[in-house]
């Protein structure tokens, strides 16, 4: 991939393809996580005298103009992010106002468009709309890398008509990303937590090709335990998946770690009994939420010694406190390694919201902005939105 260091960016007018979809409440920004990650390359650009168009899709709003799906919140968090740029907004993303607005800006100031899914074309990679989008533009910088596996208007077919670059966050994802997926220094452990097999089932089979162990939690265990014979009592299962699960289990000999004891409830909303079993086996009537105390253990001990850790999902239901042990446990050793030099990657949306929850975010080594992306990434499959920058 070409580097945005090798532009010559000075006085030339650049479409910056950001991924702002960030979570909104009440009309405001949430969570600027992605703003913030983007700014190294804002900044850059801004200081070396571009004129920068930025663009990013919102939500989904399937090519209608969703009010509620405006980037407008965004232009907000931007201004108070960089107080001392010139930062406009412009009400579409194609069209003559928004010619106009580019023609107006001078170097060093920014112009932000309006959600690009507003408009059918964008989902559809419609070659017309990619060449209004590259219009607007001398250079396409690629830095959406939560979008790179999308193959959009604005991430693969603008770069058919534009010089393409890679941004300082792309950059930054796939170095770390590529550091599990390719040669990963071992020992090598992989924590995969969240509800759900079925939309993991690729991640871990390619990480179990790669890793010294594999460390599972989350409702996912319940399938795989159940598929062993053990009792699940009440527990999420995906029963369509038992299959899949039992093929997993074959071939990952001794490599995949399953929870020895789990923490249960009678009701997750309302618990009034909550309990650590003394074994893998759920009682009939309750419902597994949580590692238990053995199996944090068990699982410390694995990771103590890697040299690289990818963590991908919650391994409870890390929402409620009551629930949260296991994702906290396990989520401090992983700081703890990162601070002895160990490269530690979290990738995904509920397990960043979980180190975020824990305040263990300053002491990852790289926490992915991608959600679908950097999954994606780690299964090994080809995303058309780094395939064009190659
Ligand atoms: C994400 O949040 O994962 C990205 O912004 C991509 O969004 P999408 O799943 O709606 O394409």
């Amino acid at each position: 991939m070409r580097s945005i260091k090798d532009a010559d960016v000075k006085g030339k007018r650049i479409f910056v393809r950001g991924d702002l979809n960030v979570p909104l409440k009440e009309g405001e920004v949430r969570d600027n996580t992605r703003i913030v990650a983007l700014l190294p390359t804002i900044k850059y650009l801004v200081e070396n005298g571009s004129k920068v168009i930025l663009a990013s899709h919102l939500g989904r709003p399937k090519g209608k103009v969703v009010p509620e799906l405006s980037l407008k919140p965004v232009y907000e968090e931007l201004k108070k992010l960089l107080p001392s740029t010139n930062i406009y907004f412009v009400n579409d993303c194609v069209g003559e106002e928004v010619k106009n607005k580019v023609n107006e800006l001078k170097e060093g100031e920014i112009l932000l468009l309006e959600n690009l899914r507003f408009h059918p074309e964008e989902e559809k990679n419609d070659e017309n709309f990619a060449k209004e989008l590259a219009s607007l533009a001398d250079i396409f910088v690629q830095d959406a890398f939560g979008t790179v596996h999308r193959a959009h208007a604005s991430t693969v077919g603008i770069a058919k008509f534009l010089p393409s670059y890679a941004g300082f966050l792309l950059e930054k994802e796939v170095k770390f990303l590529s550091k599990v997926t390719e040669n990963p220094e071992k020992p090598f452990i992989a924590i995969i937590g969240g509800a759900k097999i079925s939309t993991k089932i690729g991640v871990i089979e390619n990480l179990l090709k790669k890793v010294d162990k594999l460390l599972i939690g989350g409702a996912m265990a319940y399938t795989f335990l159940k598929k062993k014979g053990k009792n699940i009592g009440k527990s999420l299962c995906e029963d369509e998946y038992l299959e899949v699960a039992g093929k997993v289990l074959d071939n990952a000999e001794d490599k995949l770690l399953l929870p020895l004891d789990h923490i249960v409830t009678d009701n997750i909303d309302e618990p009034k009994r909550i309990e650590n079993t003394p074994d893998e086996n759920i009682p009939d009537d309750m419902i597994g939420v949580d590692i238990g105390t053995k199996t944090i253990s068990e699982y410390a001990e694995t990771i103590k010694e890697a040299k690289t850790v990818f963590w991908n999902g919650p391994l409870g239901v890390f929402e409620k406190d009551e629930f949260s042990k296991g994702t906290r446990e396990i989520g401090k050793i992983v700081a703890e390694l990162t601070e002895k030099g160990t490269v530690t990657v979290v990738g995904g949306g509920d397990s960043v919201a979980a180190v975020k929850k824990e305040n263990l975010q300053d002491k990852i080594s790289h926490i992915s902005t991608g959600g679908g992306a950097s999954l994606e990434f780690v299964e090994g499959k080809k995303l058309p939105g780094l395939e064009v920058l190659e």
